[in-house]
């Protein structure tokens, strides 16, 4: 493994995967694949093409064009397909799933057929919890457990991960697949309701809690995602899939109340308003077998929301620019109209 194709490597999770990699694995050369949507910016990149020059390199690309896809693989001699790129917002997905379904679906088709046709390459699918549905009781999701998507963005994912295995098991592609809870962390675009929050608060705009807010999340830092990736790289089994995630759940008011405490701003500012359709209820998967791996999470859930609200108050540079821009429509499309309800 030394030439990475990582596609969706200019978003949220995927530019703090090739900081990561990058980093870590000084003879491993990075080739983000990304088709810079709303959510995708080389903003994300430029620290790291500072400092890694032409260890890392940038294709602008759709992954459902698979002739760029082909081009860029052989281009580079890539060995290792890691794919990020995805719709990935449930609002979104519920207001036009159209997205989704090509993206999703369609282009991770794609990339498996790329990496067929160039000989079997190493795949490696970036996949979320969201995929077991909402669990019920004090049940955590395992790897095994059937699928049970509930929005457009979770089913598109949870046909990803089976298009997936389906290539594994027909034609011996060797992959692996790992499932993220909720990451919050830097660069994470502001719909997301941590820097959604803290950015509304910042300005002293009310902060839209989804019903009653009891609705359980297990918020991660994105580089214990990161860690836990590489270690699903280098150690996963071929052909398995493996849970990312802290293993325990906070509700999204507690997640609120630590925010809100980190930037000294007062709880008048939450707004209870009309719930999300089909709002899932509860995140929390088991992830003792990466564990079994070696890998352990190093924020606890209270840390990794303070880190990422002191970075949204130092970065003002980075999401300020994106508050001003199409993003104002994307609110008042949302949340305008919406019933507050407390
Ligand atoms: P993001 O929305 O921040 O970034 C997605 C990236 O994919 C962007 O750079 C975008 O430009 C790119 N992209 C979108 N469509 C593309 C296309 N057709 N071709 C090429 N590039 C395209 O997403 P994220 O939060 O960083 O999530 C990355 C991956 O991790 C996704 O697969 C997501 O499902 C998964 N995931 C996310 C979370 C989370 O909490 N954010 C948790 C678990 C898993
Ligand atoms: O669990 C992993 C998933 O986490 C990823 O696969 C998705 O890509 C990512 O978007 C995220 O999905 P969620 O729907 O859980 O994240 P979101 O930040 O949109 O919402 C988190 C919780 O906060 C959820 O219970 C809904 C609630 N919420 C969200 C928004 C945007 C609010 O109460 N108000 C809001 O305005």
């Amino acid at each position: 493994m030394q030439n990475l194709l990582v596609t969706g490597g200019a978003g949220f999770i995927g530019c703090n995967f090739v900081r990561y990699m990058l980093d870590k694995y000084p003879d491993y050369h990075i080739i983000v694949y990304d088709k810079l949507t709303y959510a995708g910016r080389l903003e994300n990149l430029q620290d790291i093409q500072a400092k890694h020059g032409s260890r890392l390199r940038f294709v602008r690309g759709d992954i459902c064009d698979a002739s760029a896809v082909d081009g860029a693989v052989r281009a580079y001699k890539i060995d290792t397909i890691v794919n990020f790129a995805a719709e990935t917002h449930v609002d979104r997905s519920i207001m036009n799933p159209d997205a989704f379904i090509q993206t999703d679906v369609y282009g991770t088709y794609v990339l498996l057929e790329a990496a067929r046709k160039a000989g079997n390459l190493r795949y490696h699918q970036i996949s979320t919890d969201e995929v077991y549905g909402h669990i019920h009781g004090d049940h955590r999701s395992l790897e095994t457990d059937c699928l049970a998507p509930r929005s457009p963005y979770a089913a598109s994912k949870a046909s990803g991960d089976h298009m997936v295995n389906a290539y594994h098991i027909t034609y011996g592609l060797p992959i692996t697949i790992s499932r993220g809870a909720n990451n919050i962390g830097p660069y994470q675009y502001p719909e997301k309701v941590v820097p959604l929050f803290v950015t509304n608060a910042l300005n002293d705009i009310p902060l839209p809690v989804y019903g009653d807010g009891k609705q359980m999340r297990d918020y991660q830092y994105v580089m214990d995602h990161c860690a836990g990736i590489d270690v699903v790289l280098h150690e996963g089994k071929i052909g398995e899939t493996y849970n990312i995630g802290g293993g325990k759940e906070m509700t999204n008011l507690e997640m609120v109340q630590i925010l809100l405490d980190e930037l000294g701003k007062p709880a008048s500012l939450i707004q209870h308003v009309e719930d999300r359709q089909g709002h899932d209820r509860r995140y929390c998967m088991n992830v003792d077998k990466l564990m079994a791996l070696g890998w352990e999470p190093q924020y606890t859930h209270e840390e990794a929301i303070r880190a990422t609200v002191r970075w949204y108050v130092e970065n003002r540079w980075w999401w300020e620019p994106i508050r001003n821009g199409e993003f104002k429509q994307y609110y008042e499309r949302l949340y305008g109209n919406r019933r507050v309800i407390a």
